[in-house]
């Protein structure tokens, strides 16, 4: 079995690959080729994988190259991890959104349309390449904002890319730790758009605990969504949403915050991470050490403005482990080896949810077998969830048709439209600002 990684030489490659490492069962990946624009980012992540893979006899052998198509011919499994316009871009995305009073966030608000209208014309020609090099491969988007960059890709491979994001397992996690329940058994009632979506329930021998957790404040405050959201406004809404509502919910607060931190995400993580890959051009670098503790600070500060704004404290031990690669890896072990399981993924709608069409991409849980993923029916959203998830969907679709037609009027309604952009003529500000800074917005005229 054969992966391509697109982004090889990005951060959280070794995080993949050590998953790999761990899966010893037939039919598991045994090759791995990395593809990258940039050949000091494949070398140093490539030294990572190869102190990982010490002494394993039986360790996928990896490879290198920045040929895209090469990358791309024999693939079983593609997975697409690309930053368009690197960690600067999304650095430049939170200046620029900040200057005009709105959030920058790379899959939230501005920061995630002006990244998006950046990634969606990549993210499209590698989906037509993979359709032609590699029609049978399974694609796996990680790449954000995770479900319109999917949808995008989805226009060309069908139902054979899958988008994921590790945040609703992290939700569904921590719920069952804090209502005893052991994750295996429990059903997550969960659905929405990638990083706007609800927990809604959570069955245990069909009873749905979630009501026990939303009466009990002490167990409200001991996890991380309950902290950022706070019991009233849980109770309130009957739900527990993705942390990443906390930017709608709070949406004033969050800015505020972002304004006033040393340094925003994008540019926090720009420094540590040259920092990392300017020390993997020493030979002597300990590779594995250096990324093991840059992976450790960019765990424990996931969030910190956020957490900041709402008084939550630091992130509990069990939350930094992520779980991306988890995910990955049981998505590509289903497939690969008909082992049915139920993974909640970004997969187009079908019949899902009445108020989106067959094609919208939505996060849904999904049952996943040699045939791909299957979305599950479940119970329509509230109303208030239902006007979210419509709204942005509908600036997704203003993203998409920008990027096929070029068109900036197309462009700044995207803009316009989010919920999280309050004036048509910030939507007009915030396009200059972003094309003046990105080469890639070059294409809107
Ligand atoms: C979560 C999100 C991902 C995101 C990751 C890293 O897992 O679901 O979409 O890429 O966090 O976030 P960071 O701010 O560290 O880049
Ligand atoms: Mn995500």
């Amino acid at each position: 079995m054969r992966l391509t990684i697109l982004g090889g030489g990005g951060f959280r490659v070794p995080l993949v690959y050590g998953a790999l490492l761990g899966d010893r069962a037939e039919g598991r990946v045994t090759r791995v080729v990395l593809h990258d624009l940039d050949e000091g980012r494949l070398s140093a992540v490539a030294r990572v994988l190869a102190e990982q893979a010490a002494g394993d006899p039986d360790a996928p052998e990896v490879t290198v190259t920045t040929d895209l198509d090469e990358a791309l011919r024999g693939a079983d499994f593609v997975f697409s991890a690309i930053r368009v316009g690197g960690l600067e871009g999304r650095a430049a995305d939170e200046r620029v959104a900040l200057a005009q009073g709105v959030l920058g966030q790379e899959t939230v608000g501005a920061g995630g349309i002006a990244y998006g209208l950046r990634t969606v014309p990549v993210a499209v020609d590698i989906a037509r390449r993979v359709a032609r090099l590699a029609p049978d491969a399974w694609v796996i988007n990680f790449t954000n904002p995770a479900g319109l960059v999917t949808e995008a890709m989805s226009r060309h491979l069908g139902d054979r890319v899958i988008g994921i994001c590790d945040s609703p397992v992290g939700l569904g996690r921590r719920i069952a730790r804090v209502l005893g329940a052991h994750p295996g058994e429990a059903w997550i009632d969960y659905v929405g758009l990638n990083h706007l979506g609800w927990v809604r329930g959570l069955r245990v021998a069909g009873r749905d605990e979630l009501p026990r957790l939303l009466a009990d404040p002490d167990l409200l405050g001991s996890f991380e969504e309950g902290r950022l959201f706070g019991p009233q406004w849980l109770r309130s809404l009957g739900a527990v949403p993705n942390e990443y509502l906390h930017y709608y919910y709070f949406n004033r607060e969050t800015v505020r915050a972002y304004q006033r931190a040393e340094k925003t995400r994008g540019a926090f993580l720009r420094d540590q991470q040259a920092g990392f890959y300017e020390e993997m051009r020493r030979p002597d670098a300990a590779a594995l050490t250096a990324w093991d503790r840059t992976r450790a600070e960019r765990e424990a500060t996931y969030m910190a403005e956020n957490r900041d704004a709402a008084g939550a404290g630091e992130r509990e031990d069990d939350d930094l482990s992520g779980g991306y690669e988890k995910v990955a890896l049981a998505l590509m072990r289903a497939i690969a080896r008909d082992e049915r399981t139920t993974l909640i993924l970004n997969v187009r709608n079908r019949g899902t949810l009445g108020v989106l069409d067959a094609e919208a991409v939505i996060e849904v849980p999904c049952l996943v077998d040699a045939n791909g993923a299957h979305p599950v029916t479940v119970d329509p959203l509230p109303g208030h969830a239902t006007g979210l998830v419509c709204a942005v969907k509908a600036v997704e679709r203003e993203v998409l048709s920008a990027a096929e037609s070029g068109s900036r009027t197309t462009a700044v309604k995207a803009f316009a439209l989010h919920p999280l952009v309050d004036s048509v003529n910030v939507a007009h500000a915030l396009l200059d600002g972003f094309t003046a800074v990105h080469p890639g917005l070059a294409y809107l005229t």
